[in-house]
């Protein structure tokens, strides 16, 4: 995407619109989705074309949900919306809005039209049909104002003309927008939301996405997503081992307007699951019993689920950069690949062991650039395994790749992660993610070798540490005693001396994580489910500490303990430097460590976004210091 230059500042204006892409191969028709693109002129896609900024260059972005007709009718979401989570609810007007009414006892009918939805009978309800919400994140952006980090209740509407008793926006949107024209000194148009990036943090590969409050996993399944990458100088840092010269990186990264058949070295790879129709429109399901009974994703009929919740979601198709099972054309030599995992509810485990004498380095992860270059042929056998919203900085090798054609394949499972059953994806379906076509190099590699590459110090997260102890928690259906969602929560007292109880903390309660701006915490993430879950917070980046085992006693409040005679284990290689998304895996707490700066109203989630979606999401509150 291309910015206007202010006073120091990149401007850019994106607006969220409604297209058709060739995301299936032809002659499979084109999909309906939905993506960021510049208001004036240019190209929409989905994923969105990447934002470029500058470390200590400040980003401004209006960001418009233009969600509508051409003939300015607004347009009702591609995907079923399920009205009784804690959700956006325009039509739940001013007290309403941002929650939901109490479905229990009311008959669910998987409607097909909207016109169906005005005529139901009483006793039932249907999916929204209404004019879509809207919200972007910038994931990853350290020191935002809260104004500015589009938070989940700060959703819009369309500027359109709305039904009587419409909430045109979210409970916390008209706060922020004062505090944005006090900050910024710009005024929000309606069907917008302008905001402000600093930039003041370390080069990294960040994403923007929608966040609005229980829609998350539809309006980002249905498209708007993108990279935003953060640069420093072209070497960032790093230095050749032995000679402390600046190190040179494979690139350049293809910008708007290239030619085309260059050889472009540095490539983001945006990687997602999805599913079809067979009329080419994204398939997302709005009845039960979608998984077959072998995934844990199952959940039989009940009358305290809604019929259409799912908690998790594994699409059966992979797309790369918007185009399902790609290919690209490699030569022999050395690539930089910024991969996202962008998928809903599944772990990747990227496997490039078909390609015959491969060499794959990892450099960097979502806070910028590791301590040290990590050979991940040799310790962990070309596998890179990625969370939701985990990003990966690699350095391919295809030198000594015969030339062919040979496949990346994924092991992540159709299915949570972490527990004690792995069964690698269908290698005929999300088990592949795309095919690399390896060619001779058309000229030499002038890049350094990844062996080499030393990189910068990275600045340790400072202060004295307090300790908060949190929870990663299940709701059991009670007729059902199977987990049904997941959420995080709070543990009262202290695991490192007996068992402690896990409490769960709902969305619409008060505020229970409160650091004071200019302290630095501790957060232990006891995970008493069965699942892994990727933690990620808002507005810093942390270190991982390191991981114990804890020992959990079953029930609504289950009790914790460090297992008795246990140890911590450290970070893994790739965790090095700061993260700000992290894998909390089953029977352990993960410990990570941050500092809190900007005061303001921030969220913590689990980034599988159905989880988000559902209770396992809540806000947190840097305090001003006194
Ligand atoms: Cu990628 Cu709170 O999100
Ligand atoms: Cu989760």
């Amino acid at each position: 995407l291309a910015a206007e230059q202010r006073d120091g500042v990149d401007v850019y204006e994106i607006s969220l619109r409604q297209f058709e892409q060739q995301i299936l191969p032809e002659p499979h028709p084109a999909t309906t989705v939905w993506g960021y693109g510049p208001t004036e002129g240019g190209v929409f896609h989905a994923p969105s074309l990447t934002i470029e900024a500058a470390v200590g260059r400040p980003v401004l972005v209006t960001w418009r949900n233009e969600l509508v007709t051409v003939g300015g009718e607004p347009l009702p979401h591609l995907l079923p919306v399920d009205p009784t989570l804690h959700w956006a609810n325009p039509p739940g007007g001013e007290d309403g809005r941002d929650e939901a009414p109490d479905f229990r006892g009311l008959t669910y009918v998987p409607s097909a039209d909207p016109s169906e939805a005005e005529s139901l009978p009483a006793g039932s309800y249907t999916r929204y049909w209404g004019p879509v919400p809207m919200v972007t994140h910038l994931h990853g952006a350290v020191g935002v104002g809260e104004h500015s980090d589009g938070y989940p209740e700060a959703w819009y509407l369309p500027a359109v003309e709305l039904p009587d008793g419409y909430a045109a926006v979210g409970s916390w949107y008209e706060q922020f927008r004062g505090e944005a024209a006090a900050a910024t000194g710009v005024d929000w148009e309606p069907g917008s939301a302008v905001c402000l990036y600093p930039n003041d943090s370390r080069p990294a590969a960040l994403w923007f996405h929608d966040h609005t409050l229980g829609m998350t996993r539809l309006n980002v399944y249905a498209g708007p997503a993108g990279f935003y990458l953060l640069r420093d100088t072209p070497h960032e840092g790093i230095t050749v081992a032995g000679s402390g010269e600046a190190a040179e990186l494979p690139g350049p990264a293809p910008h708007l307007g290239d030619d085309p058949d260059a050889t472009y070295l540095e490539i983001p790879l945006a990687i997602q699951d999805r599913s079809f129709n067979d009329d080419g429109s994204l398939f997302y399901p709005d009845a039960r019993a979608f998984f077959d009974d072998t995934a844990s994703g199952f959940i039989p009929d009940d009358e305290h689920v809604p019929p259409i919740w799912n908690p998790e979601f594994f699409g059966n198709v992979m797309i790369v950069n918007g185009r399902a099972w790609p290919f690209h054309t490699v030569e022999q030599r050395r690539y930089r690949f910024r991969v996202l995992n962008g998928c809903q509810s599944r772990f990747l485990i990227l496997d490039f062991s078909p390609l015959p004498g491969v060499s794959v380095w990892q450099i960097g992860n979502e806070g910028g650039l590791l301590t040290a270059p990590v050979d991940i042929t040799t310790h962990v056998k070309n596998r890179v395994l990625l969370g939701p919203a985990e990003r990966a900085d690699l350095i391919v090798d295809f030198t000594d790749v015969p030339v062919g054609d040979y496949p990346l394949n994924n092991l992540g499972p159709d299915a949570p992660f972490g527990g004690s059953r792995f069964k690698a994806a269908d290698p005929s379906a999300a088990g592949r993610i795309m095919q690399f076509r390896v060619r001779p190099a058309t000229s030499p590699d002038t890049s350094t070798p990844p062996a080499q590459l030393v990189l910068p110090p990275v600045p340790r997260v400072e202060g004295d540490p307090a300790i908060r102890r949190l929870a990663l928690l299940e709701m059991m259906a009670p007729t059902l005693g199977v987990p049904v969602a997941a959420m995080l929560g709070v543990v009262d007292g202290d695991p490192a001396e007996e068992p402690s109880p896990a409490r769960h903390v709902m969305w619409g309660d008060d505020v229970v994580v409160d650091p004071v701006a200019g302290t630095t915490e501790i957060w232990e993430l006891y995970n008493a489910t069965m699942d892994a879950h990727p933690v990620h917070l808002h507005e810093v980046t942390f270190e991982v500490v390191d991981r114990q085992p804890i020992t959990v006693t079953e029930g609504m409040t289950p009790t914790v303990i460090l297992t008795p005679g246990s140890y911590p284990r450290p970070p893994e290689r790739w965790e090095t430097g700061r993260k700000e998304t992290v894998i909390a895996y089953p029977g352990e707490v993960t410990r990570l460590k941050a500092r809190f700066e900007v005061p303001g109203r921030f969220v913590w989630h689990c980034h599988i976004l159905e989880h988000e979606d559902n209770e396992m999401m809540l806000p947190f509150v840097i305090r001003p210091a006194d």
